[in-house]
């Protein structure tokens, strides 16, 4: 497999995963393929007017399902986007068929590498490829949680005036409304920020908390009030778990991952933090989570298993 990545879908998602690539030079090789076609053949030429400006050389052309069999990762945005005022499981319906379509054409390719899916639901879209493609599960991801996770890390720098970087803290659950935020593992560099709230004089106390986790959870929404659809933050997560397999980080990351006994729970794609690499997930880490956390934890999983005995594969 080459250090090549193919985009299915070329919409507002996909392209801005594909800016993010090209500026940070993610990728050696780069396909777009989208059912309109001319749009890819667009994207294409454009974006490559633009590498004389990137961080390296790289090969950009609109393609097709030919072209995925010696690709090291295939990332599907393509598919129905939010409503204002739609929920992501509102799209369950509709991005099924796409992605069965989408997933018949890949297996046909001969494509071996790692599925990356981001089209919502995207918890259980990831369970739909795993299945439908019948690749191994630690090879097929969703994007999960790793935006909200960076919302949450960027809210909290604001409250706590400090680099985003030295922030750390995971949305764990569902890419959705029953996802939660695993505080009694938030920490301000090494600093519990539970601890934190939990003295007079802090910066941050526990109501913050409950309004930041609210505010993250449904940060989607007001974006999407605001300009029609989120993306910008997307595609730089997209960038960002591309970066770790390719450049086979293990870096610890809220994907969507399949759970195989972890957290006592079997046969679905839930957001936890997990190690990524170049084989895709390593291993899904098990924290020891609080009582109230592994009842949110356990809640969401369940909505996930309500929505997958609503689909037919
Ligand atoms: C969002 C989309 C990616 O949360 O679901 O912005």
């Amino acid at each position: 497999m080459k250090n090549k990545v193919v985009i299915v879908g070329t919409g507002m998602v996909g392209m801005s995963y594909a800016y993010s690539m090209v500026n940070q030079g993610t990728c050696e090789e780069l396909v777009l393929i989208d059912i309109d076609k001319d749009k890819a053949k667009g994207e294409a030429m454009d974006l490559n007017h633009g590498l004389n400006f990137g961080k390296r050389k790289m090969k950009i052309y609109a393609g097709d399902y030919k072209d995925c069999s010696d690709a090291y990762i295939i990332c599907i945005t393509a598919g129905a986007i939010q409503a204002e005022g739609e929920t992501r499981l509102d799209l369950l319906n509709k991005n099924t068929k796409i992605m069965k379509n989408i997933i018949d054409n890949i297996k046909a390719s001969g494509f071996n590498g790692i599925l990356l899916i981001a089209t919502n639901p995207v918890d259980i879209m990831t369970y739909i490829a795993a299945k439908l493609s019948g690749y191994d599960k630690h090879k097929v991801i969703g994007s999960g949680t790793t935006l909200d996770s960076s919302r949450l890390r960027y809210t909290l720098s604001e409250k706590l005036d400090v680099n985003p970087k030295n922030v750390h803290a995971y949305v764990m659950g569902e890419h959705g409304d029953s996802q939660f935020v695993a505080w009694s593992y938030a920490l301000q560099g090494v600093q519990p920020i539970y601890q934190m709230a939990s003295r007079k004089d802090s910066k941050i106390t526990f109501d913050d908390l409950a309004k930041i986790e609210d505010e993250v959870k449904n940060v989607a929404y007001e974006i999407i009030k605001c300009k029609k659809s989120t993306y910008y933050g997307i595609g730089m997560a997209l960038t960002a778990i591309t970066r770790a397999i390719l450049e086979n980080e293990n870096s610890i990351l809220t994907v969507s991952s399949y759970l195989n006994g972890e957290y006592g729970h079997n046969d679905v794609y839930i957001a936890a933090p997990s190690v990524v690499n170049k084989d895709g997930v390593r291993e899904v880490i098990q924290l020891p989570l609080e009582k109230e956390e592994k009842e949110k934890f356990d809640k969401s999983i369940k909505v996930m298993k309500e929505n997958i005995e609503k689909i037919e594969l």
